[in-house]
């Protein structure tokens, strides 16, 4: 299958390329490179951008680029809250309108299957119970919103050529080759490496799901090679309920992996409402997909390989930090307001 791939240099595409490719698709990619130098360790090997172009923008792409395609895997966005907080009209107009647009252009020059990186965030705060997909939509943020949005404009367009689905992947952890050092474990192994503190700013109670970054690109491959009639259209929570961990839990698996690390929680009201407990029944049942990492699993492979690599104070907390980076690629001037890339040809 000839896979486009948007978003192949961010932290979960970097991850997914090799797996797909090993799946014997044949992948290109589409990235506008926000995050392409962000690399620890070996540098990945990418796949060739589409049309031969370099560091291409999702908001400029046409139906013409995309004949030839059999299926999108559609993972571009300004991907997390506090940073669709920082600019939420560039969110929208990233995360929602040119995710609706890319689909529209993919319809429109053929291709059939059409993957979404959704995300476990649109149900919001839940409470303890767990919830399945067809649980109420609570999106607390412009990015969670946005995500909820295009489930829906996508559903709008789909027909019996156009099979879209919505892969709701819970909190994603563990090493890629383009880190992220702003999701919970990634963050509290790094800070518990570099301080020797497993440091928790709530009082640890939040219920996250947490997800491997290659669990979460097989469910990706296992959706490229199911009947299209039976995921069109569908939500999957991707992720295990082994691994609906309270903060606290999360990060005293940090402290029993980390030598010498000492936890601390320091109890006040979390600055983040999230909290949810997932049930991933339905990908088990329809896709006879498991998710395989546990979470001490992927705490044990950060720590190796963070101290392996020399993860450093500084690059910890701005290389591989979202906000951080794309706030210096803007003062700099490589990225304007609307975070186009300045110079661009379009
Ligand atoms: N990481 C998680 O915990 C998680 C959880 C659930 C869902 N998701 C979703 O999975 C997807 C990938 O997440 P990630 O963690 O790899 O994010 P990431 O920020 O590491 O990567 C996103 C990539 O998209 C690219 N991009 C952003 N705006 C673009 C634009 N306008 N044009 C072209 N490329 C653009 C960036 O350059 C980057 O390489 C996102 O849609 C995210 O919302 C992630």
């Amino acid at each position: 299958m000839r896979v486009l791939v948007t978003g192949h240099q961010g932290y979960l595409g970097t991850v997914m390329v090799p797996i797909l490719r090993e799946a014997g698709h044949d992948v290109i990619g589409l990235d506008s490179g926000y995050f392409a130098d962000c690399v620890l360790g070996p540098a990945p090997e990418d796949p060739p951008q589409i049309c031969g172009a370099g560091p291409m923008d999702l908001r400029d792409i046409t139906a013409q680029r995309l004949v030839g395609i059999d299926a999108v895997v559609h993972l571009a966005a300004l991907s997390n809250d506090p940073l669709g907080d920082l600019a939420p009209e560039v969110t929208y107009q990233i995360n929602h309108h040119a995710s609706v647009q890319l689909a529209k252009a993919a319809k429109a020059a053929g291709v059939s299957r059409f993957l979404y990186a959704s995300t476990c965030s649109v149900y919001g705060s839940a409470g303890d119970e767990l919830v399945a997909e067809d649980a109420p939509l609570r999106p607390l943020t412009p990015y969670a919103e946005s995500k909820v949005w295009v489930e829906d404009d996508l559903a709008a367009i789909s027909d019996h050529e156009f099979a879209p689905v919505f892969l709701r992947n819970a909190t994603a952890f563990g090493f890629s080759p383009r880190l992220r050092a702003d999701i919970v474990l990634n963050n509290l192994v790094g800070h518990a490496v570099l301080s020797g503190q497993v440091l928790v700013l709530s009082d640890g109670t939040p219920w996250r799901p947490l997800v491997h970054a290659q669990d979460i690109a097989r469910a990706f491959a296992a959706c490229l090679t199911a009947p299209a009639q039976a995921i069109s259209c569908q939500a999957f929570n991707i992720g295990t309920e082994v691994n609906n961990l309270t903060v606290a839990e999360i990060a005293q698996a940090v402290a029993e992996v980390v030598p010498g690390a000492q936890l601390r929680i320091t109890g006040e009201t979390g600055a983040d409402p999230r909290s949810y407990r997932v049930d991933f029944a339905k990908a088990r049942d329809l896709l006879g997909y498991q998710a395989e990492w546990s979470v001490a699993e992927g705490a044990a492979e950060l720590y190796k390989l963070y101290t392996a690599y020399g993860l450093t104070e500084q690059a910890f907390r701005d290389r591989y930090t979202r906000l951080a980076h794309l706030k210096t690629l803007r003062q700099s001037g490589v990225l304007d307001e609307a975070m186009y890339r300045v110079g661009r040809l379009g």
